[in-house]
């Protein structure tokens, strides 16, 4: 074979290769590639049990196909012969066991999705849909054969919306609910009513939506907003057609601000209030004393579960200060005669009370991890958010669980270092959502059946507009997805990357937003050695990078990056992905520096041991030690939480001229440059003091310490001077020897 003919031969791979894609998210259980094609013409027929709710799954595969090819298929309930020839197949299996599970089978002229249920049906199309998308070019589909079989691990997949400190309209909980369908999520976790707004029409009490679902903001425009009851049934009805349970949350005996505002004879003061308009946690609460208060919550309830299906009512109970309930003499009162220890046990009354009521009408509640203070309400699940403490000891006193720990579900977080949209704090990125494990080690097998799944939860305070819900949803929610339905076995990282990149575009074509993936690493600063060029990772196919390397923003004139950078020295690199869309990420920026191994990098000794302020180090022995390029504490990998490093060597100061240097610390610090002296020490959380120093240029020795007592641990020092606006030291100009 001549080369060309080799050539030839690669590119068709490269081609046929593209065209056989399967990107299942979440990954199913069990894949296997076959011979052969399935190819969708105007022969096709799908062949359904005779049924509405057949008939409407069959509806949306119909719309689809329709959609992407113009071909209208014909639906059919029976054949005359046993030809199965050119058919979509939906068929009821009872044998399979798993309630929500499928097989889907695609052979040369037979598709055949099968399942126990019709929800097993609706989650084989989800698949069928995505593997559809990945396989449709020239408005052609033609599908490469498989047989997957499917069932989730978790019964509880789900994802919740605060719609009270920011409202959103009926049409975008319709289109939240179809994005957690597209990837098998089952649970919709509804948040009504917060200090800041109630959003759910009771008929009993018109006030709530007269007076509690509106605030006057601090410009005197008055938000707000809340769905009727009508509008309830209907995104009810909605969400039952895309097999996800709705959950909905009334918050007691916290969160309650705007409640009182309209009936404040429910508090302990008697108010009056005003709608929230801050964010935070507030003293006044549902008064426990007083039996209007049980009254009042009866009459909500009553008419929430005839609206809301679900089995289980979210009760809120996170988040309740005891401070108007120890002044009250009606609470007090309730504990005197229901002889309650104190306000925890106070608390507890209030939701077992809260919990025989619904009960009592075949209804079950969940709450949060703060219903266990105070004892646990007998049939009551839990949510555990405040880490997964609750949730582990909820297990093992045999109560269901979901976890939502903060740490890795809670989507109000940042999702990236640099750039990202103001958000209420933390950092919960893709790759970390992704490593979760519903499952705590510390639980048997026996506890762990109690773990019903995992959720994330969408908390709206510093988020406005739906395109910004979207924007921290996704891809967060693909990466969950995968968590709660694929066997964590066959769970991998960049597998799980891989698949992603390919759902970019399908997210484009549903026309939901999604945080693009920045073609720069996540980071302070990216290292290179001399002759090594800057390879930008560009994940998403048919998008382009643009960047530069002048600090400036990058804007369509900007280069495009086509091939590794080549850098002449240190400097910034700002970049942005842009999709064939014309959609562009925000600007990614970093600090690149061109370092000589050899030279280049600091000194360093670790130190074990608990101090309330920087050791005597000379007297200390050291359990490590080595070399760092960058100053990170990262870098230097403490495995330990109390401890202490020494680093030193020496700083080149390129010009002449005043120079501030920033030590920011958790906990004490201290830095030295030839005889200046910062002191940051003592035990404290993050702080930032600054030294002013005059510098003439050239090399001083520099010198940093550091030590971490418990808990979380920082150090980040940054520099301006001449020439420089402030930013961290760059490692180009660290060196461990003069
Ligand atoms: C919560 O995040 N307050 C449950
Ligand atoms: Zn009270």
């Amino acid at each position: 074979m001549n080369k060309n003919n080799i050539l030839l031969l690669l590119f068709l791979f490269v081609i046929s290769s593209n065209a056989q894609q399967i990107s299942i998210i979440p990954q199913p259980v069990k894949l296997e590639l076959t011979q052969g094609k399935f190819s969708f013409d105007d022969k096709i027929q799908i062949l359904i049990e005779p049924g509405d709710e057949m008939k409407s799954l069959s509806d949306l595969l119909v719309a689809t196909i329709k959609n992407l090819t113009g071909l209208t298929i014909p639906v059919i309930t029976k054949i005359s012969s046993k030809d199965l020839n050119n058919k979509i197949q939906f068929e009821i299996n009872k044998e399979l066991e798993n309630p929500e599970g499928y097989t889907l089978s695609i052979k040369p002229g037979l598709i055949k999705i099968s399942a126990k249920n019709c929800a097993g049906i609706f989650y084989g199309l989800q698949s069928l849909f995505q593997m559809i998308d990945q396989n449709t070019s020239d408005r052609k589909i033609s599908l490469p054969c498989v047989n997957i079989q499917d069932y989730p691990r978790f019964k509880w997949r789900g994802v919740h919306l605060d719609v009270c400190r920011h409202f959103f309209p009926v049409e975008f909980v319709k289109k939240y609910i179809d994005m957690l369908s597209m990837y098998k999520i089952n649970t919709f976790h509804w948040h009504l009513t917060d200090d800041q707004g109630w959003r759910i029409e009771i008929k009993k009490h018109p006030k709530l939506t007269e007076i509690s679902a509106w605030r006057t903001e601090e410009d005197g425009k008055v938000y707000g907003g809340f769905y009727t009851q009508d509008q309830i049934r209907d995104v009810v009805q909605y969400a039952k057609k895309h097999y996800i349970t709705i959950v909905p949350e009334i918050e007691m005996p916290g969160h309650a601000v705007a409640v009182l505002s309209a009936y404040p004879e429910l508090s302990c003061t008697g108010g009056p209030f005003k709608v929230e308009t801050h964010w935070g946690v507030f003293e006044d609460v549902f008064c426990a004393g007083n039996e209007k208060t049980f009254d009042f919550l009866q009459d909500v309830l009553s008419e929430v579960i005839d609206l809301f299906p679900s089995e289980l009512i979210h009760i809120g109970g996170d988040e309740v200060p005891k401070i108007k309930w120890k002044a009250c003499e009606k609470c007090q009162a309730r504990i005197k005669s229901e002889n309650l220890k104190n306000e925890n046990e106070l608390q507890s009354y209030f939701i077992q009370r809260i919990e025989k009521f619904l009960n009592a009408k075949g209804k079950k509640i969940i709450g949060w991890d703060e219903i266990l203070e105070g004892g646990l309400a007998p049939n009551a699940s839990v949510m555990s958010w405040r880490g997964i403490d609750g949730g582990i000891a909820a297990a093992k006193q045999k109560h269901f669980v979901v976890m939502t720990p903060g740490t890795h579900c809670y989507f109000d977080h940042y999702q990236a270092l640099n750039n990202e949209p103001k958000a209420i704090g933390g950092y919960t990125s893709l790759e970390k959502v992704y490593s979760y494990e519903p499952v705590p080690e510390t639980l048997n097998p026996e506890e762990a059946n109690y773990i019903l799944g995992a959720q994330a939860n969408m908390w709206t305070e510093y988020i406005l507009t739906t395109d910004h819900v979207e924007y921290m949803l996704m891809p967060r929610m693909i990466a969950l997805s995968e968590v709660v339905w694929s066997p964590k076995e066959i769970r991998n990282l960049d597998n799980f990357l891989k698949r992603l990149n390919v759902h970019y575009n399908f997210l484009a074509s549903k026309n939901i937003n999604f945080r693009i993936p920045s073609p720069l690493p996540d980071d302070s600063e990216l290292l290179l050695t001399a002759n090594k060029e800057l390879n930008l990772n560009n994940p998403v196919p048919n998008s382009k990078i643009i960047y530069t390397l002048d600090g400036s923003e990058p804007t369509i004139s900007s280069k495009d990056y086509s091939s590794p950078v080549n850098l002449t020295g240190s400097g910034f690199i700002k970049a942005k992905t842009i999709l064939s869309n014309g959609k562009m990420s925000s600007t990614s920026s970093l600090a690149v520096s061109i370092i000589d191994t050899t030279k280049n990098g600091l000194n360093f000794k670790f130190y074990e041991g608990v101090w309330n302020r920087l050791p005597n180090f000379d007297s200390l022995s050291v359990k490590r030690s080595g070399k760092i390029f960058r100053l990170k504490l990262a870098e230097i990998k403490p495995n330990v939480e109390s401890f202490a490093v020494a680093i030193d060597g020496y700083i080149n100061i390129v010009n002449d001229g005043n120079y501030t240097f920033y030590i920011s610390s958790d906990d004490g610090s201290k830095m030295m440059i030839g005889d200046n002296i910062i002191d940051n020490d003592g035990a404290h959380g993050i702080k930032e003091i600054n030294g002013q120093f005059n510098l003439k240029a050239g090399m001083y020795p520099i010198k940093i310490l550091y030590f971490n007592k418990w808990g979380s641990s920082s150090l980040r020092l940054e520099y301006e001077g001449p020439a420089v606006s402030r930013r961290i030291i760059p490692a180009s100009l660290l060196f461990n020897s003069k």
